[in-house]
């Protein structure tokens, strides 16, 4: 094992401005923890880069090194629970936030946060998925329970061309349903056809004022990263029985609604929190992502990028010049 190794630091300034760069960092300043972990690949996900801008929501210590997501193998344990050469994944846990995560060569953490998986699981297409696609298979799951068989069904997804999204609307175009996906960028609709929506939707004009209580009803399920006048809208124009899964809140954490869709049209609104899923939920919802439900198309889903790529990743991300989808990050 090197002495040192390294990961993108986030620094703050003076008038609370922030710098992020990539580090030669120290093996004996790695956090306390019962798994020490060679970081294979990590992902991007969004909390990441609240962190990376110094959002207190997400982290408030610095020097800090960002990254919820990260698969890799077990290089040293304490716990009863894992060994030396494990693989394993992390992900939707609080790393990353106020403890050093996995934009890093190297992570340790408590045993806890990690998920061990088979020696042939491939780490690169778990880190496409990630916390992100995790979200969205366990909210197309959680939709499964309440509206049964999906073939057919008419969906409309928010936020479609990020990583949460565009994994929702693959899954669901795999699944049979007639996916709608609703977008703020003209310049991404080949990329949304490619992965599986039949229609698109302009997002502007989707969150247009509409002071009825209800409008015409267009879909059966729903998965929302938007919350606001997103949400609010599609409550109004859901089927009978209609429900959505709400996951993000990307426009705004809070939104108007009216009874009238509950108590008319049977309208259910469900809440997904990855990171309360348990250990079966976890296993069982990754045994569907990286089988049956596993997109047709998955590598037009992500681009691998090295950590050295990261920073100027990051600024494009922060520039709005970044390509659709997810971004893996090779540390290898
Ligand atoms: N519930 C959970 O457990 C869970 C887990 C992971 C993430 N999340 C949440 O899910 C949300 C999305 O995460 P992500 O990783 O998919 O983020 P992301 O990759 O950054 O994608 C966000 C997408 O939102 C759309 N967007 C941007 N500004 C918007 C606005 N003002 N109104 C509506 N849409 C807008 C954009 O898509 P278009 O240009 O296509 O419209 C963008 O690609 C975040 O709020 C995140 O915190 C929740």
């Amino acid at each position: 094992m090197k002495d040192q190794y390294q990961a993108l630091v986030v620094r703050k300034g003076e008038n609370r401005t922030f710098t992020y760069g990539i580090e030669a960092c120290e093996l004996e300043n790695l956090p306390k923890g019962e798994l020490t972990i060679r970081v294979a690949y990590s992902s991007i996900n969004y909390k990441d880069l609240m962190s990376c801008q110094g959002n207190p929501a997400v982290t408030r210590r610095f020097p800090h090194t960002p990254g919820t997501d990260a698969a890799g193998e077990v290089i040293q344990s304490t716990s009863t629970q894992f060994k030396v050469g494990d693989k394993v994944l992390v992900y939707t846990y609080p790393m990353g936030m106020n403890h050093n995560g996995g934009f890093s060569q190297y992570i340790r953490i408590p045993a806890n946060w990690a998920m061990k998986v088979t020696p042939n699981f491939n780490l690169e297409k778990a880190m496409a998925f990630g916390t992100a696609g995790f979200s969205a298979a366990l909210s197309i799951d959680q939709l499964q329970k309440y509206v049964g068989d999906l073939k057919g069904k008419q969906a409309i997804v928010s936020g479609a061309t990020g990583g949460l999204g565009s994994i929702a609307v693959a899954i669901l175009n795999k699944l049979g349903c007639d996916v709608t996906a609703l977008n703020g960028k003209k310049e991404t609709h080949d990329f949304l056809l490619e992965i599986g929506a039949r229609d698109i939707l302009d997002r502007q004009q989707f969150e247009e004022d509409a002071p009825q209580n209800l409008l015409s009803q267009k879909w059966d399920i729903g998965v929302d990263i938007a919350g606001g006048s997103i949400l609010s809208r599609m409550l109004k124009s859901m089927n009978d029985n209609g429900t959505i899964a709400a996951t993000g809140m990307v426009s705004n954490t809070s939104f108007d609604a009216n009874v009238l869709p509950f108590i008319l049209r049977g309208v259910k609104l469900l809440g997904v929190n990855a990171e309360s899923a348990d250990q079966p939920t976890r296993q069982q919802i990754w045994r569907k992502m990286m089988g049956e439900w596993m997109p047709e198309n998955f590598e037009r889903l992500y681009h691998v990028i090295t950590l050295d790529q990261l920073s100027d990743t990051l600024d494009a991300i922060f520039a709005n010049q970044h390509q659709s989808g997810r971004y893996v990050i090779d540390m290898r």
